[in-house]
């Protein structure tokens, strides 16, 4: 967090000497539409005020925390839930309902705090070593080839809240069709019609046309779900775009998802809802809730004669601590902690195991059907006027943004990562407005290419951010293309036999050729927006420089755009299903429907990694969904669905 605060620091001092460009055709003076002069001082002035109100909200929100207890060693807990993310926020405050059971809840990361909670700002969170476990990729030479030394970064949450705190907060549940899918795998109770109830419990729309529509929308769960409550000139044009492009605006949580959207987003009153914030704080005063954080689990203990997770044992302040779970063992420690964890313990690809010495306990695919969504991220068209999310406006504080979202919460800054709007498509047949998209195009009200922070937190190597640099004045707005039923499947292995070594990640993106030809539509797709009279009125141009190593194609032909997909890959963080789930008989299968390790009693899995084929949309919605239905699932098993 530190970084953040020098950051923001430094530019609030240096910035404010270099923003005085005149807008070219003076129709917009900033990102209001205002003609602002004379009124800097006062914008300062009101600033200072702010910070201090907002400070203070800070410190009710750390009075809203679960406390941190240091569990006692050989403890023995009903249920244990491993990682305080998405999914084991969620599944620990929903046990922790069930007054006759104690629960423990274990997180590697420390406390969620308020600055975290700032959606302009989200990515500089992946800076901090502390919140971010910093995953990179195996180094390749088929993707991310634009990045330093060829290796994607695939930042994680290491906190409470886990990725819910780092994420961009799009809320998206994923077509009917991706459950039905799921449930044709195989996978009894996972259809559309029986999950949907768990995305309507989940959620309170806080969208005040969509709460009349009870048959998709929830309006008493625990997370608040909005529509940014500032939207650019640009965005309201990409919205434009879709109709002119014979597309729909939809609500896509509702009935279609095909079609153009200003994002949904998890937010409340202009600040983040973590999983933690919408969860744990309300159940902070249960008294058989126990959180300890900054424990890291090593391994889980199975017992090897009856097949049974019976506890296991962690690291808190360089102390070895073991505790017990007289009924099941909850694993939620993501797509990527989740396998390491349960290859740790034994349970994982025997031939692998073997290799690192490790007794197999059970031999299962963990750590295979790895996928995530690619997206292409070249696509940055510059315009004239002040219309976009600039960095060094948002921040120079003679303008209003910061004293608006310190003192209202309301203004640019709370546009999440400037992500303001997107559009689900089928690029196979542009008229299909029911089922399956393949592509969605996520609209940036910014530049990613003049953007001083994001080209480094993607990774982007020296040779490309040099030639980026010259859009740093420049104002403009970006598409990411994003694969969203990637073909290709990568894998996670161990390195060690040793839970602070890194596990191994081949994402593997554009292996399979048909991935390649879908993301080429994407980014055909992407510059027919930018065609559009509504984009064409602010005077959008593609940016169009060569990448570093795809000179040798001609300039807009395949083989130029492969090379550039291959350069600029860049994640949009959904890894998932590398504990697969499945029928029992399914030989690609870790876990079963009701998310129980296959062959092995008292441990489930429940996060990212048990999709069987990642879903068409952003996953942190369908991971809370998957929580609260294992939630119902586990309340079943042991008789206590009708006491809480
Ligand atoms: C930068 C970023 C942006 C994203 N943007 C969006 C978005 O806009 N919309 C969207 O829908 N999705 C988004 N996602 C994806 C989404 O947030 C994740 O899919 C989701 O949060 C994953 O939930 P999870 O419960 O599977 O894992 P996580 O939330 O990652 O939780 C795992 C938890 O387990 C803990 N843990 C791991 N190992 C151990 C261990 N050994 N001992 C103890 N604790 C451990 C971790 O610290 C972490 O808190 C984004 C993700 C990132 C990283
Ligand atoms: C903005 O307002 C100031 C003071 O009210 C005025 O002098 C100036 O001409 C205005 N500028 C434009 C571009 O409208
Ligand atoms: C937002 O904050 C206001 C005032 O603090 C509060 O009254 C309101 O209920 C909040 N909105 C939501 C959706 O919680
Ligand atoms: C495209 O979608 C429309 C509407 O669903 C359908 O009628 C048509 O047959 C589809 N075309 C192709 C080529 O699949
Ligand atoms: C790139 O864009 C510039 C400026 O818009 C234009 O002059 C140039 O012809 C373009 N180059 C190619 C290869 O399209």
């Amino acid at each position: 967090m530190p970084s953040i605060l020098y950051f923001l620091s430094a530019v609030v001092i240096i910035v404010p000497l270099q923003s005085s460009r005149q807008p070219i055709k003076n129709r917009y003076h900033n990102l209001y539409g205002d003609n602002m002069s004379g009124r800097e001082l006062m914008n300062i002035l009101d600033f200072g005020i702010g910070a201090l109100h907002f400070l203070q909200q800070g410190q009710y929100y750390m009075n809203h925390e679960v406390p941190d207890m240091v569990p006692q060693f050989g403890a023995v807990y009903d249920f244990v839930v491993i990682g305080a993310g998405t999914a084991g926020a969620t599944i620990a405050a929903r046990l922790s309902e069930i007054h006759q059971v104690e629960v423990l809840l274990i997180e590697a990361g420390s406390k969620e705090n308020f600055l975290m909670d700032i959606p302009l700002l989200v990515y500089m969170l992946q800076l901090s070593d502390d919140i971010n476990w910093k995953y990179q990729t195996k180094s390749s030479n088929k993707y991310c080839l634009g990045m330093e030394g060829n290796r994607c970064n695939w930042p994680r949450g290491k906190v409470m809240g886990g990725s819910s705190v780092l994420n961009y907060m799009i809320a998206t549940r994923g077509d009917a069709e991706d459950y039905d899918r799921w449930a044709k795998m195989g996978n009894e109770g996972w259809a559309y019609k029986d999950v949907l109830k768990y995305f309507k419990k989940l959620e309170t729309i806080d969208i005040p046309e969509l709460q009349s529509d009870t048959i998709y929308h929830g309006t008493k769960g625990p997370l608040h779900i909005s529509y940014p409550l500032f939207h650019t000139s640009l965005a309201k044009a990409f919205l434009n775009a879709g109709k002119e492009l014979g597309y729909p605006l939809v609500d896509y949580n509702g009935k279609n998802t095909i079609g153009f959207s200003y994002v949904q987003t998890t937010i409340i009153n202009g600040t983040r809802m973590s999983s933690n914030r919408a969860y744990l704080h309300p159940a902070r005063n249960r008294r058989n809730l126990h959180v300890t954080r900054e424990s890291r689990v090593k391994k889980i203990l199975i017992n090897r004669h009856t097949n049974r997770a019976i506890g296991l044992e962690f690291i808190k302040h360089h102390q070895n601590i073991r505790v017990f779970a007289s009924k099941e063992i909850i694993l939620c420690a993501g797509a990527i902690g989740s396998p390491q964890l349960l290859m740790l313990s034994g349970i994982g690809p025997a031939k692998h195991l073997n290799e690192l010495g490790i007794n197999v306990v059970r031999d299962l695919p963990v750590g295979e059907n790895l996928m995530d969504h690619v997206a292409f991220g070249g696509l940055t068209w510059t315009v004239d006027d002040p219309v976009s999310i600039r960095a060094i406006d948002i921040i120079n504080p003679t303008y209003p943004y910061m004293k608006d979202f310190l003192m209202k919460q309301s203004g640019p800054i709370t546009v999440p990562g400037a992500c303001e709007a997107l559009a689900f498509i089928d690029t196979k047949n542009s008229t299909k407005l029911h089922g399956l998209p393949n592509i969605e195009l996520l609209f940036i009200g910014g530049g990613l290419k003049g953007d001083l922070i994001l080209p480094i937190v993607m990774g982007f190597n020296n040779a490309i951010r040099q030639i980026w640099n010259k859009y740093f004045i420049t104002y403009g707005w970006t598409i990411l293309p994003m694969l969203l039923k990637p073909k290709s499947r990568g894998r996670i292995r161990l390195l060690a036999n040793d839970i602070n070594v890194k596990p191994e990640i081949v994402p593997n993106y554009f292996d399979n050729p048909e991935d390649v030809k879908t993301m080429m539509e994407g980014i055909k797709a992407a510059i027919s927006v930018g065609r559009t009279k509504a984009m064409k009125l602010f005077g959008s141009r593609l940016t169009n420089d060569t990448f570093p190593g795809c000179e040798n194609y001609e300039y807009d032909s395949y083989g130029y755009w492969e090379c550039a997909m291959r350069t600029a890959s860049v994640t949009i963080y959904h890894y998932s299903g590398t504990c697969k789930m499945g029928p029992k008989e399914d030989p690609t299968a870790v876990v079963d429907p009701r998310l129980k390790v296959i062959g092995i009693q008292g441990l489930r899995v429940a996060d990212g990694s048990i999709m069987p084929e990642i879903i068409s949309a952003h996953t942190n919605i369908p991971i809370f969904m998957i929580a609260e239905k294992l939630a119902d699932m586990v309340k079943e098993d042991w008789g206590y669905l009708n006491e809480s």
